[in-house]
């Protein structure tokens, strides 16, 4: 089934000219860019946006590496497009990431790991409209 999840290219590979190299994986994956666009967050929307790691010890250093520079935010669409996009980013740890997988290829370490996906149904939905509206999905 078609389902969207949310995706964005971290301030570490904007800052190296990898927003494309990154999308055309994405898009090479089978997964179809829907809506996209590069923001600089403000440290309210990063602190809002990771809110479910507030209790961690890297979420100030998490928010603070966030705010640091633009981010490319994007819709991805697909089947099981959720699933296929955390596979495709590898794990958190671009040291233990698999071959082939964003994260291994472009990620500098566990914190600036080049890339987010939604990590399920109820997070997708939250993160895409956090930064998107219903009318900037509409095509
Ligand atoms: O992004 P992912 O879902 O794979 O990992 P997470 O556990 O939800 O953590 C969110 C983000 O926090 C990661 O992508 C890293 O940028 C950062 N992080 C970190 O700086 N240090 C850790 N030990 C774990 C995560
Ligand atoms: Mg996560």
């Amino acid at each position: 089934m078609s389902e969207l999840t949310f995706s964005i290219v971290k301030p570490d590979a904007v800052e190296r000219n990898l927003v494309g190299a990154v999308l055309a994986m994405i898009e090479a994956a089978g997964l179809t860019i829907k809506a996209t666009k590069m923001i600089r967050m403000t440290k309210e929307q990063a602190e809002g946006f990771y809110a479910v790691h507030k209790a961690r010890p890297f979420y100030n250093d998490l928010v603070a590496y966030m705010i640091s520079g633009p981010v490319v935010v994007s819709v991805l669409e697909g089947d099981n497009a959720i699933a296929r996009y955390r596979d495709l980013m590898g794990a958190t740890n671009p040291a233990q990431a698999a071959e082939g997988t964003i994260r291994k290829k472009y990620g500098k370490n566990i914190e600036a790991n080049a890339c987010h996906g939604s990590d399920g149904p109820d997070t997708a939905k939250t993160e895409v409209s956090f930064f998107f509206s219903q009318l900037e999905l509409v095509n």
